[in-house]
């Protein structure tokens, strides 16, 4: 009886960890778009993120150079999602 249970057990477990294999690997690519490697975001690059992510609304906000989308998720700490 007890060594039934731990064969259910097992088998369970490979299904499980099966699983969350192929979620991971059916998980769609990362789709934000990166900090550009130009001159404006290239001083960015080497800052602390905190230090770096006062800057960025000063040209991306609404009556800025480049506003952020319409939709845009909630926009503290830009460098969490925006990749340098
Ligand atoms: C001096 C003004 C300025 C500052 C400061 C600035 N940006 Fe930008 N940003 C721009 C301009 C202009 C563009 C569009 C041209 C380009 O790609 O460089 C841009 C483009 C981008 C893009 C790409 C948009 C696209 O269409 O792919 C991202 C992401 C971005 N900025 C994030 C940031 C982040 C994060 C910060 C703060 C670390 C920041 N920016 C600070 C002016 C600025
Ligand atoms: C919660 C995650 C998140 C945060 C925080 C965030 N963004 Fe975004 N941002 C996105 C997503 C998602 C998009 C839309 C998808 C895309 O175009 O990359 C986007 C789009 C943009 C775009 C336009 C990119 C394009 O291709 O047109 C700019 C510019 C931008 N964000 C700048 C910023 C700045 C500046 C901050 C900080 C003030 C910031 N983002 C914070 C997730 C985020």
């Amino acid at each position: 009886m007890k060594k039934k249970n731990a064969w259910l057990y097992n088998i369970a477990f490979v299904v499980i960890v099966g699983g969350i294999v192929i979620f991971l690997w059916n998980a769609p690519p990362e789709t934000t778009a990166r900090v550009p490697k130009d001159e404006i975001h290239q001083r960015f690059f080497p800052m602390k993120k905190k230090e770096a992510e006062k800057h960025c609304e000063k040209c991306h906000n609404p009556e800025g150079d480049v506003p952020l989308p319409e939709g845009h998720p909630p926009k503290y700490r830009c460098l969490f999602c925006h990749k340098r």
